[in-house]
């Protein structure tokens, strides 16, 4: 008999169901939240409201896509936490009475592994090949920036993190400064892609060790932005591309230099990105290019596994459920989780 996990992620502004059937991905359905745009960031009570209404029509798809109906259901796995207090309770909430329901066992997922383990996913359409383990990950996103090293599937060390803003959170909060709807990052890398990465430049942090900061970055490019407007009020739409293009690298200078350092330190050559900030392309290119220089076996996320998705749920679920190791009822969401907990 197959095992069929239906994985459930709510942590932030998207809503997502996935199939996995025996270790192999079979649907993975994404609902975005546009109503947060307007905002320049993700309202949570908003976020809240569209998981309610997303929930239940991305299940629906997700087993249509994959062809198999609710009684098939081995187990459901779902996202605990870290992220919004009140998103994590919908999804929560959902698989909890799902599983009781349908008896089925509860498998609770940490956001941050699940992000990492999507590097372990194959589809129907393709297999994959995966790191070995130990191996180092860059996980950047809206809310991380960390190197991990990850010495199993379920076993996970940090050995870097920022003390401060997030990577993505400096894209964003940066593209927000030039007058771009959330999420910025996207929109930066591009029109990044035809701007001179050398046009401008911005303070990087001096932070000890394999640690980053990006609050410094953001206040140094909004000083430059109000310094450049008050002698041209045109700057930024005359100056968007080489802006964007400047930033990005700065980011990814920050970003690779840690890396390279925690490679060198832990003697590690399988280079792994995880997080919606993997999807940029500056970073893609600079890590293929250190991999040349340096010898390292690169490991990029496909892009509809590298931003929020349940499928990185599905197959963190399926491995904990190989292990038998299942939630109860009384288990909350933890909205600032830890990626060594549980
Ligand atoms: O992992 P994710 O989907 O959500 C969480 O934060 O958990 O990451 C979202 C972040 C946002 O900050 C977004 O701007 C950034 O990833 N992002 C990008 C790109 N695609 C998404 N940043 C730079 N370049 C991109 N192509």
């Amino acid at each position: 008999m197959s095992t069929i996990i239906l994985g459930i992620e709510s942590s932030c502004d998207d809503t997502s169901a996935s199939i996995l059937i025996d270790g192999v991905i079979h649907s993975n359905i994404i609902a975005n939240q546009t109503v947060h745009m307007n905002y320049g960031g993700v309202v949570p009570e908003l976020a809240s409201r569209a998981h309610q209404q997303n929930i239940i029509p991305v299940v629906v798809q997700a087993l249509k896509d994959a062809n198999i109906t609710i009684e098939d259901i081995s187990a459901i796995a779902y996202t605990r936490g870290p992220g919004l207090l009140g998103s994590l309770m919908v999804g929560s909430s959902f698989a909890k009475a799902f599983a009781l329901t349908r008896k089925i066992p509860l498998i609770e997922v940490n956001h941050l592994q699940a992000h990492i383990l999507a590097h372990f996913i194959n589809d129907t359409k393709k297999r994959y090949e995966h790191p070995q383990f130990p191996f180092l990950c860059l996980l950047v996103s809206g809310g991380n920036s960390q190197i991990v090293m990850v010495k199993d599937h379920l076993d996970m060390e940090i050995i870097g993190e920022t003390i401060d803003d997030a990577a993505g959170e400096a894209f964003d909060k940066c593209a927000k400064l030039m007058g771009f709807p959330y999420p910025g990052g996207p929109i930066i890398d591009r029109l990044a892609k035809e701007g001179n990465p050398d046009a401008f430049e911005f303070n990087k942090p001096k932070i000890k060790g394999l640690d980053y900061s990006f609050s410094g970055l953001k206040t140094s490019f909004l000083y430059f932005l109000r310094d450049q407007l008050k002698t041209n009020p045109n700057f930024i739409e005359e100056n968007q591309k080489d802006l964007c293009a400047s930033l990005q690298k700065t980011i990814v200078d920050i970003l690779t230099a840690k890396l390279k350092r925690a490679a060198k330190e832990k003697n590690i050559n399988q280079i792994a990105i995880a997080g919606g900030v993997s999807a940029n392309s500056g970073l893609q290119n600079r890590l293929f290019e250190l991999g040349k220089k340096n010898n390292w076996k690169v490991f990029i996320p496909q892009l509809g596994y590298s931003l929020d998705n349940a499928a990185m749920v599905a197959i963190t679920g399926y491995f904990k459920y190989l292990k038998n190791d299942f939630a109860d009822q009384s288990v909350c969401p933890n909205a600032r989780m830890k990626i060594n907990e549980k």
